[in-house]
């Protein structure tokens, strides 16, 4: 890539992210979504580690500063005076944060700020206080929401991160389209129709989490959805590796554990323990979404056992994991990641395969090349030394700050869609122009 452009698309992506700062937290966009959102805000922190490496870290001590009592890390931390502005709000859940949670990259994203900053991560006490949390947000996941197979379900689409993605069509047929709550879409100002679900998703993602307030939000009343899905599992899998790697460094900085479990001094934190975690996770994994016809990992309906047969970018983030999966599966992954649904089909790495029938170029999940799932196989092919993926992967990254920095983009043109000046988008184009570690987990 050419110098002059990396360095005048660092600065600009530098500016929407100075921009979209409240102070305490990154807004994913000022107009689309005003509060903060959990892995928006890890996503961000991995991109503001390099520039404002302290920043980085308030990020995510303000998310975990509103953790749930029961360890669950909310989707979104409102900001209560601007209810009218994103719907649903803290005014529908009758709490300032949502009861809903998101994809567990923030141990991962904990580390990797860590390790840009040891000096200031330290004089901080930075792992020392968010290692606890972190620890209780995984037990959150691996117990109360573990599902028939041992792997964490998610209970609405919001919750996978990838709301609208064929994996929950079929799931979602079975929840009426009919909601209790008159339904409001001030997202329909900041992005089009056609790149946004429609108004029949609307109405069962509120059914949906309707169902789950009334509920108080417990985990064992079944509301008609839960879905294992493998990109929530493999990011849980790298965040338990994170924590095993902030175990062993917090044993090396003090020799014991003071800081305790729910404030109870001397529980210690075990690094064996994490990677125990890790392989349970990977191996539920390969045992039960592993999908041999489409060559990738599919995700689970907890509910009547089935597996989705649909190809997603979702299926290929395992790859992330690729050392430790089953024998033969990363060859696999890397050949469909190759292929004519994937890369092989045109320029950018789709949402959707393009040879799914669902296959939208511009509708939010269904198609379009999102950053964040560029900036996840980039690492991963960096990992495995495939500098031929990784070159591909991030070309995605160069359209970033010509489109304004777009919440998603045509795979085929490279157009911006969606919202633009979109944090996430700003903070892994920053990440991915500036830096140069081949690990998935670095050493400091
Ligand atoms: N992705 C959801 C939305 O579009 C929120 O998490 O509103």
């Amino acid at each position: 890539m050419h110098k002059d452009f990396e360095e005048d698309a660092v600065d600009a992506a530098a500016r929407v992210l100075e921009t979209n700062w409240t102070g305490r937290y990154t807004v994913p966009a000022t107009g689309l979504y005003p509060h903060q959102w959990s892995w928006d805000s890890a996503f961000v922190a991995i991109g503001t580690r390099h520039r404002t490496p302290g920043r980085a870290r308030a990020e995510l001590v303000t998310l975990l500063d509103a953790q749930w009592p029961d360890g669950r890390v909310p989707q979104i931390v409102y900001d209560v005076g601007r209810d009218d502005d994103y719907a649903p709000g803290a005014e529908f859940w009758r709490s300032a944060t949502s009861g809903l949670v998101q994809p567990p990259v923030h141990a991962w994203a904990a580390w990797l700020v860590h390790c840009s900053d040891p000096a200031g991560s330290a004089r901080e006490g930075f792992l020392a206080r968010l290692y606890p949390r972190l620890a209780r947000w995984h037990e959150y996941l691996h117990g109360p929401r573990a599902g028939a197979v041992g792997l964490p379900v998610t209970k609405h689409p919001w919750e996978t991160g990838t709301d609208n993605s064929p994996l929950w069509d079929a799931a979602l047929e079975r929840v009426p389209p009919e909601a209790r709550t008159a339904i409001r879409r001030p997202d329909l100002r900041h992005a089009g129709t056609g790149e946004r679900p429609g108004s029949r998703d609307y109405r069962r993602y509120y059914r949906l989490a309707e169902a789950y307030r009334d509920a108080g939000c417990a985990d064992d009343v079944p509301i008609g959805f839960a879905m294992v899905c493998p990109l929530f599992a493999s990011v849980l899998a790298v965040s338990e590796l994170a924590l095993a790697r902030m175990a062993g460094a917090l044993a090396d900085a003090g020799g014991g554990a003071p800081w305790g479990v729910n404030g109870s001094a001397g529980t210690g934190a075990d690094a064996g323990a994490h990677e125990t975690a890790a392989e349970r996770v990977i191996t539920a994994m390969d045992a039960h979404l592993w999908n041999d016809d489409l060559g990738l990992y599919v995700a689970l309906d907890d509910t009547t056992g089935e597996r989705v047969r649909r190809a997603t970018v979702n299926g290929l983030v395992p790859l992330l994991l690729a050392r430790s999966l089953a024998q033969g599966r990363t060859a696999r992954l890397l050949a469909t990641l190759a292929g004519p649904g994937f890369l092989g089909g045109g320029p950018f790495l789709p949402s959707t395969s393009r040879e799914d029938p669902t296959f939208d170029p511009a509708l939010y999940w269904r198609g379009p090349a999102w950053f964040n799932m560029s900036w996840l196989l980039l690492r991963a092919a960096r990992a495995l030394g495939r500098d031929d993926l990784a070159a591909r992967l991030g070309e995605h990254f160069t359209v970033a700050a010509p489109e304004g920095f777009p919440e998603y983009a045509d795979p085929d043109t490279g157009a911006g869609r969606g919202t633009r000046r979109f944090s996430w988008t700003a903070a892994l184009t920053l990440d991915a122009l500036l830096s140069n570690e081949s690990e998935v987990l670095p050493v400091p």
